[in-house]
């Protein structure tokens, strides 16, 4: 994630107009790049999902905030009957298009993820599987979906989210790399510097380099994060944090996260409704 400082205030109707507005115009780069899964969904986060979701054929799935499909196409491929939401008429435009192979059935409507209202009218304690990937830190408020999960998940439910992980993958972040001599060998270290982690911060961004205009990101510590979930009596239950080697990803340039193996850009989370 790249990001510069400011932007609007992270609350408010017309943030969530902002947010609507640039992934409309964000729509059909963010499709072409992202087509069936990049490599940071394929190799990172595909496993720990997969894992963490535990699809299994015949399950009820609302994936919210679900872009260009792919993720629901992958679930119905396992046999997931799925509601698919997004903010963006484009983003849900673009995952029609595209059809679907699977098994299971996909129901593309566009909704605001932060409208407790509209999320709770999308089903009544019944879903296996509530997902939100890559998602989280381009909503400006957490809290009504966080509400509304209690009402829409069955007994047992899992909600599983993954997002830029908040206290690596930051705007403020910087990447380094330092070379030296050692023993009569070039050792190359790659690093990075955090200045800030405990202060939410909202600002413009980049999901994707070349993508025509830069995006709103919220970023949030961890305990604001997961908090507004404890809060509504979710249980955590499993926590993924996915990094790159440099067998699975090469070629990127030097500050590629394949360059970071020890550090994960990513984290996937599951929460029980018990
Ligand atoms: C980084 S994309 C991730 C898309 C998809 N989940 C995936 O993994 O490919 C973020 C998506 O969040 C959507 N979004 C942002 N705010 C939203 C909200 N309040 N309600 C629903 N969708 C939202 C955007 O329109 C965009 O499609």
């Amino acid at each position: 994630m790249a990001m510069n400082s400011g932007g609007p205030d992270a609350s408010g109707k017309d943030v969530r107009s902002e947010v609507r507005r640039i992934w409309n115009r964000n729509s059909a780069f963010w499709d072409s790049k992202m087509g069936e899964g990049n490599a940071f969904h394929r190799v990172l986060l595909l496993p720990a999902l997969e894992r963490l979701m535990d699809i299994t054929p015949g399950a009820r799935v609302l994936d919210v905030a679900c872009g260009n499909g792919q993720l629901s196409r992958w679930m119905a491929q396992r046999g997931a009957q799925v509601i698919a939401i997004d903010i963006s008429e484009k983003q849900i435009e673009a995952a029609r298009s595209r059809g679907n192979s699977g098994e299971g059935k996909i129901d593309y409507r566009v909704v605001d993820a932060s409208d407790q209202e509209a999320l709770a009218g999308l089903g009544n304690r019944n879903f296996d599987v509530v997902v939100c990937n890559m998602a989280m830190m381009d909503m400006p408020e957490i809290e009504p979906l966080a509400g509304a999960l209690p009402h829409l998940l069955k007994q047992g439910g899992r909600f599983v989210f993954s997002v830029t992980h908040p206290c690596f993958n930051m705007s403020d972040m910087r990447r380094t790399a330092t070379e030296s001599e050692e023993g009569g060998a070039l050792i190359e270290t790659y690093g990075i510097e955090i200045r800030r982690y405990l202060t939410p911060r909202t600002g413009l961004g980049f999901a994707m380099l070349g993508q025509p205009e830069p995006q709103l990101y919220f970023e949030r510590p961890l305990s604001a994060l997961v908090g507004p979930f404890l809060a509504k009596g979710l249980v955590l239950n499993a926590l993924e944090e996915p990094s790159f080697t440099v067998s699975e990803h090469s070629g990127a340039k030097w500050y590629g996260w394949e360059n970071f193996p020890d550090i994960p850009p990513l984290i996937v989370v599951r929460l029980l409704k018990l």
